[in-house]
């Protein structure tokens, strides 16, 4: 039966990278035989301008019915001033509760050929692996209520909710706790539990859940700390499991790791394994237009939707191959660059990728 994919481009530099993302595909899907069928639709800015909202009723149940989604980014300058009911990030918020998507999994892994292009020392960051599981649909994105008013004496005041039940706890670490023991068996959970009653909470689900793994070792450590540690000897972390906001700053943060922000992909899945697959970074205003974005977390997406929606894992594996190859011919897009490497275009990027993967 053939693989049904929601293509949503997005805004800035979304449909550049995903039509890399899209040729990488296809590559990989001849070569293995696959069959998929891409079908494209609007998020973001672009569905604002096309139908008015950033998120479409008809688009949510075409994402619905498709097996995967694979997404570029949202957002931008033009969309920045309207009501903020409306703003791009409003449609990818929606898209992620509506689907359900709760378990983000942003792996930050070092490509041995970038060492150099951390702005850490390369001692610091060789042989880094994290993976980042980001609780995706609760916490303060979501709570309720949320605010902003005026008070009696005419000051403008404003406020978000931090809300979080086991439930949602348990299930983001059962995935945390799952994932680890397909790699090196650690877990550091990372919360503010010394301020915040919501991380109390996390804290203490976090302790139950880990009864049922005596085989992983569990951590805490409270956020700040874990920013620092982070920078400091990133090589000490397995899996992070933490909360829809901290995952957000630490997966960023975590990216510069792994040489930019370029190069971090990631996966949404809800509890059918259906996914959203998407970069973790945005739209990138700054350089949108000029065919120089790094492709290849878009790119390692695609490959994560190959391994988790579909199982296709010798796909999955050939994609993170050629982009090896990639890598070691030396060539890289300008927030990769390095002394003696090529400088490529992204469409550049995504033709070498799908050269290497026809090649190997
Ligand atoms: P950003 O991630 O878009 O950009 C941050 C910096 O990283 C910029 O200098 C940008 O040029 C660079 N960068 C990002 N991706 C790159 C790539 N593939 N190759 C080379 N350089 C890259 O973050 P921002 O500037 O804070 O946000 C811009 C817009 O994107 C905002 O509207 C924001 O809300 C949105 N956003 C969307 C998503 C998403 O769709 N998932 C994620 C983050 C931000
Ligand atoms: C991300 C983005 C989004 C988030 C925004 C655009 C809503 O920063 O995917 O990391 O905060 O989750
Ligand atoms: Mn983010």
């Amino acid at each position: 039966m053939s693989k049904q994919i929601l293509v949503l481009p997005g805004d800035g530099i979304g449909p550049e990278i995903i039509a890399e993302a899209v040729k990488v595909l296809q590559a990989a899907s001849e070569k293995y035989d696959l069959k998929v069928e891409l079908e494209y639709d609007e998020l973001g800015g672009a569905a604002y301008d096309k139908y008015g909202t950033p998120l479409a009723d008809e688009t949510l149940e075409r994402a619905r019915r498709a097996d995967a989604v694979l997404l570029g980014a949202v957002g931008g300058p033009k969309w920045d001033t309207i009501d903020p009911a409306l703003r791009p990030e409003r449609g990818l918020l929606k898209i992620r509760s509506q689907l359900e998507l709760f378990a983000n999994l942003r792996p930050a892994l070092l490509y041995p050929q970038l060492a150099e292009a951390s702005t850490l020392k390369p001692e610091v960051v060789a042989g880094l692996d994290i993976l980042i599981v980001r609780e995706l649909t609760g916490g303060i994105y979501f709570g309720q209520p949320r605010e902003r008013r005026v008070l009696d004496n005419g000051e403008r005041q404003a406020y978000d909710t931090l809300p979080y039940s086991e439930s949602e706890i348990r299930r983001i670490a059962v995935v945390g706790f799952d994932l680890a023991r397909l790699r090196n068996r650690k877990v550091c959970s990372v919360d503010k539990a010394n301020v915040l009653a919501s991380s109390q909470l996390w804290r203490e689900v976090v302790e139950e859940v880990a009864k049922d793994y005596p085989d992983v070792e569990l951590s805490h450590m409270y956020v700040d700390n874990a920013a620092m540690q982070l920078v400091r000897a990133p090589k000490q972390f397995d899996v992070i499991i933490t909360d829809n906001m901290f995952g957000d700053i630490l997966s960023d943060q975590a990216s510069m790791l792994t040489g930019s922000i370029g190069m971090l992909p990631s996966a949404s899945l809800n509890q059918r394994n259906q996914g959203m697959y998407e970069p973790s970074h945005g739209s990138a205003p700054d350089i949108a237009g000029q065919g120089i974005a790094n492709p290849l977390a878009t790119i390692l997406s695609a490959s994560m939707m190959l391994r988790y929606t579909f199982s296709e894992a010798a796909a999955a594996d050939a994609i993170e191959q050629a982009v090896s190859r990639v890598l070691d011919q030396g060539l890289r897009t300008g927030d990769i660059m390095a002394a003696g490497c090529q400088k490529v275009s992204t469409a550049e990027m995504g033709d070498a990728v799908v050269a290497a993967l026809k090649n190997l």
